[in-house]
């Protein structure tokens, strides 16, 4: 055997018993005539000591250690004489018998500490050393605790956990698919599930009324610390559903599993919000509820001064952001600078400061008296102390979404967003299409299976634009802190409706046929009303971290531009596979090396 006991286990009720661990070396020290080791494995430290007066074999093993070594130990569980009140089994030490080396180490290219001083390219390269340090291993078991508490609540719910195909048709309809070339199917190719939307749904047609899967998705998009291009969803569908139940449900699941991990209980209810009020109030749709300084609208108030960019504006809008009013002139220029970014895209940036002393300033004061000013402030509730943060355009979606950027970033700036705290939220009521000026066309904002409002289905099939517009779908999204956990909605079971949805789209019955004949078909076999949703599981367990990157949460994730850095891939495949799948591949003259 090799070992009796873990390195995270003994304690003072041990001592006195003989026994054997086995971990890595995690530190050599020597204090007067006491040789000391850290010995680590997965459950934790456990601090080994021999005297110089100790076995010759021990003494002799201990001159060879090195860091990282993989080493058996046995010995006798002792009290210690300067106790750490830091770690589990710092109140004991083991008196070392014997030490078998089971295996050397490289001196690894960075510290196994919680603290490392490895750079992250260095890490992820080694990211096998890299999860043996806690803060990784902590994310680890947080997430393995997640998933347990997932499935336990969805069991106890009468769901069945059903396994659903990797290769499948690409349907590329959101982001782009990654795709899979069929050798026997020379010229063809899988696609790689974006979700297992279309599978989950025909489930339902199958019968099995209540379906999860903690499942992979694969995405082939512009990556940023939230996004993986693989990443895994906790995916749901229900049968003979209404919005309501397939929220009480997964409210009821959040509520646990946040309760059962985190000893946090969240809001309950979980407040609603509309789209159109997300919109307009925090200019997201997904706001962040821990703060105010909501969006207020000026479109009436600022105008008719002589001031050409706020007089020929669609939309004027801003934020008043309390106690900011004593900001100096460089920030008020950095905050420009930030908007003016590509990332944000406004043009600039409008300031009124409310001074302590009653006072107003403001970068439009050429235009406008302090009375108008005061006028202003009133229209935006802003204080005494406040500073108020003005951007105006022709499109007010845009312009209430550069605002939200704004908000957001006044919020980290001022400490206003604690990772801590756990401010849930349902957004609902969100428009089911989404137009799009470059191509011309409608989009489903959610995805093409998204049922419209049953009171709005007249509209559905009406041929103005400002009528679909109008739209609303029976979506939701779960939003926390200001991230979009899971979205979801009922969806369409009736032929005809789909059908309609198909035409909305620009997607000709061939199309159709052709993309999704096998979901149009399974419909006409009796489909039940379904519904249901998916929560991004690595942002779930990224959130109750207390983390923006998902990155920590997933084992052996991708860097910023889909590598994964530590096998090399993606990499190059020779002549012979290429030639294989009938796979010629032609690089543009940029990429070529
Ligand atoms: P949606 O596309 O909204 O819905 O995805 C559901 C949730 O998955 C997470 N997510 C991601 N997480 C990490 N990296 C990514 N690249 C990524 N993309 C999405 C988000 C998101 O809320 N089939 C539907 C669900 C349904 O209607 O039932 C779907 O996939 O947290």
């Amino acid at each position: 055997m090799y070992r009796t006991k873990t390195c995270g286990e003994l304690r003072l009720a041990d001592v006195g018993k003989e026994v054997t661990l086995a971990g890595w070396v995690q530190r050599i020290r020597k204090m007067g005539s006491l040789n000391f080791v850290d010995l680590r494995d997965r459950y934790g430290i456990t601090q080994l000591v021999a005297d110089d007066n100790g076995p010759v074999e021990v003494l002799d093993a201990l001159k060879g250690l090195g860091r990282e070594f993989v080493i058996q130990a046995v010995g006798t569980v002792t009290e210690r004489q300067s106790k750490n009140a830091k770690i589990p089994t710092g109140d004991i030490e083991i008196k070392l018998s014997c030490i078998t080396v089971l295996n050397q180490s490289l001196t690894p290219p960075f510290t196994i500490e919680d603290e490392s001083d490895g750079g992250e390219d260095l890490r992820a390269r080694y990211r096998y050393l890299d999860l043996r340090r806690n803060p990784l291993k902590n994310a680890l078991m947080l997430r393995h605790r997640i998933a347990h508490e997932v499935r336990n609540y969805l069991d106890a719910q009468d769901f069945l956990e059903i396994e659903t195909p990797y290769l499948i048709k690409s349907t590329p309809e959101g982001a782009r698919d990654f795709v899979v070339p069929s050798r026997m199917n020379p010229g063809q190719f899988y696609a790689l599930p974006q979700s297992p939307q279309q599978q989950k749904q025909l489930l339902m047609v199958a019968g099995y009324d209540r379906y999860f899967q903690i499942v992979r998705c694969f995405r082939d998009e512009d990556l940023r610390a939230d996004r993986q291009p693989e990443f895994t969803q906790i995916d749901c569908e229900m049968s003979f559903v209404e919005q309501e139940d397939v929220l009480n449900v997964f409210e009821g699941m959040m509520r646990t599993v946040f309760k059962n991990v985190l000893n946090v209980e969240i809001a309950n209810p979980i407040p609603r919000m509309r789209w159109y009020d997300a919109m307009d109030n925090y200019g997201s749709d997904k706001p962040d509820i821990r703060f105010g300084m909501t969006i207020h609208d000026l479109t009436e108030a600022a105008k008719g001064k002589g001031f050409s960019v706020l007089d020929g504006a669609e939309y004027i809008g801003c934020i008043s952001v309390p106690g900011c009013a004593d900001y100096t002139r460089k920030q008020t220029d950095e905050l420009t600078e930030f908007v003016k970014r590509p990332q944000v895209g406004a043009k600039g940036l409008i300031y009124i400061k409310l001074n302590a002393d009653g006072s107003v300033k403001s970068s439009i004061d050429k235009f406008y008296s302090p009375e108008d000013l005061k006028k202003i402030a009133e229209v935006a509730e802003a204080k005494t102390g406040d500073l108020i943060l003005i951007m105006s355009g022709d499109n007010k979606r845009k312009v209430q979404n550069m605002l939200g950027t704004l908000r957001i970033e006044m919020g980290n700036r001022l400490g206003l967003r604690n990772p801590k705290e756990f401010a849930p939220l349902w957004v609902v009521d969100f428009p089911l299409l989404e137009w799009d000026d470059e191509t011309n066309r409608f989009y489903a904002m959610h995805h093409p299976f998204t049922a419209p409002k049953p009171e709005h289905m007249e509209m559905f099939y009406s041929d103005k634009k400002e009528d679909l517009e109008a739209v609303c779908a029976n979506a939701y999204d779960f939003v926390l802190n200001g991230t979009e956990l899971g979205g979801g909605s009922i969806r369409i079971h009736n032929a005809d409706v789909q059908k309609r949805m198909f035409e909305v789209l620009g997607i000709s019955p061939e199309e159709a046929d052709y993309k999704f004949g096998f979901m149009i078909n399974a419909f006409k076999y009796g489909a039940p009303p379904h519904g249901g949703l998916a929560f991004g599981f690595d942002r779930v367990c990224a959130l109750f971290g207390g983390s923006d990157s998902i990155r920590d949460y997933i084992a052996f994730p991708k860097n910023n531009t889909g590598r994964d850095v530590m096998i090399d891939a993606p990499s190059l495949i020779d002549q012979v596979q290429m030639d294989e799948l009938c796979i010629k591949s032609v690089l543009p003259e940029s990429d070529k090396k």
